[in-house]
């Protein structure tokens, strides 16, 4: 509840792809607008930062912004949590206690994570945005709400509506500003921008200086799936400014699965080139070229654990070869601890299977 008396702090959204630009523009427009919105995104994909963003910028933005995870609550404690309790209600309501509508009363509530809720619940849920008036639990009289309601959701709810686990009403209700968050693997032209962010905020945090990134780093970080999306690199960009003290992000630093990861990343680089259709693409062929060889090399080192004869069979070509590729890819100084998750096998039958984190 304290997030409730303090505020949050100013939400910093970046993004430079032409996907999150558009979005931008599209928050620009809903502006002064008080309908509700359904933001829909991928875990870590920045749902709340979203929602922050667009409660600071309406005119709500002096009243509180109260955020609420509808999974964290069992089914009995969601309604007590959100619509309050009088004293008596049940076992342990020792006292009055309002709930989360009455808590955001002239500001926004972020109800994240609508694809937990109950159905038993989406139908009190739907009376109280229709009437906007709620009834604590064991309360005797009806209190009228004024928020504005913001809905996230993990999970795309048109298809649990097809499927009857989510109710047709309730969806029409909330997904009257639809805004849809690509995953991180959709939108890599907003990687450099965001890693910069994080690496930056950190070192003004701890005082330190930005260490710089080597080129294949970079690499790194631009071909991997992000399956975490923006949490997982700002996690990870966050525990490098800690950890690594050289002044240059390598060595050691390096030493994370995403450096080394299986060819299956390669298709999902590949498969890029379809998902960017109609922009330039990022880092050019000969950098994508040289970045997939990359992948290739690091993920031939990681199953070979460092045997670079071992690494050299695997991708089929000789040690010398392999000795030269590693130093134009400049990918010596990575050392290579990740366990071997991936079966040892010959790169072209690794190769052709499917990637199906894409
Ligand atoms: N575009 C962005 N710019 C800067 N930071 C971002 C951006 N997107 C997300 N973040 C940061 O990433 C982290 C995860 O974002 P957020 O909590 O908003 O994601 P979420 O979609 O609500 O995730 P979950 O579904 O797991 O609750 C937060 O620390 C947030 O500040
Ligand atoms: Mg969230």
């Amino acid at each position: 509840m304290t997030a409730i008396e303090t505020p949050p702090p100013e939400a910093i959204i970046v993004g430079r792809s032409v996907r999150m630009r558009a979005l931008f523009d599209f928050l620009g427009v809903i502006r002064n607008s008080d309908s509700t919105v359904l933001i829909t995104g991928e875990s870590g994909t920045g749902k709340e930062v979203t929602a922050t963003m667009i409660h600071q910028h309406s005119r709500r933005r002096n009243r509180p912004f109260v955020p609420v995870s509808c999974s964290l609550f069992s089914e009995t404690l969601i309604e007590s949590e959100l619509f309050g309790h009088e004293r008596g209600a049940f076992t342990g309501a020792v006292k009055d206690r309002p709930g989360r509508f009455e808590l955001a009363a002239g500001g926004t509530l972020f109800l994240d994570d609508m694809d937990d809720v109950p159905l038993g619940m989406q139908v009190k849920l739907l009376r109280v945005l229709q009437n906007r008036t709620i009834e604590r639990l064991g309360g005797t009289h009806v209190v009228p709400i004024n928020v504005r309601v913001i809905a996230g959701t993990k999970h795309d709810l048109k298809p649990m509506v097809a499927a009857g686990t989510f109710r047709e009403d309730l969806f029409y209700r909330l997904n009257v500003v639809p805004i849809t968050l690509p995953p991180l693997r959709q939108r890599r032209d907003d990687i450099p921008a965001l890693a910069r962010h994080f690496f930056e905020r950190a070192a003004r945090r701890s005082g330190g200086e930005v260490a710089a990134i080597p080129e294949a780093m970079w690499q790194a970080l631009m071909r991997y799936a992000w399956p975490g999306n923006v949490r997982e690199l700002e996690n990870l960009c966050e525990r490098i400014a800690q950890t690594c003290h050289c002044g240059t992000v390598g060595h050691g630093c390096l030493s994370f699965d995403l450096l080394a990861q299986d060819p299956g990343s390669a298709t999902a680089a590949r498969s890029d080139v379809v998902a960017t259709a109609g922009e330039p693409l990022a880092g050019g062929l000969d950098g994508r070229l040289r970045a997939l060889e990359s992948t290739l090399i690091l993920w031939a080192l990681k199953v070979s654990q460092g045997n670079k004869s071992r690494a050299a069979e695997l991708l089929q070509i000789k040690r010398s070869t392999l000795g030269d590729r590693i130093k134009r890819c400049r990918i010596e100084d990575i050392a290579y601890d990740g366990q071997l998750s991936e079966p040892s096998e010959p790169l072209q039958h690794a190769a052709d299977e499917g990637d199906a984190r894409s």
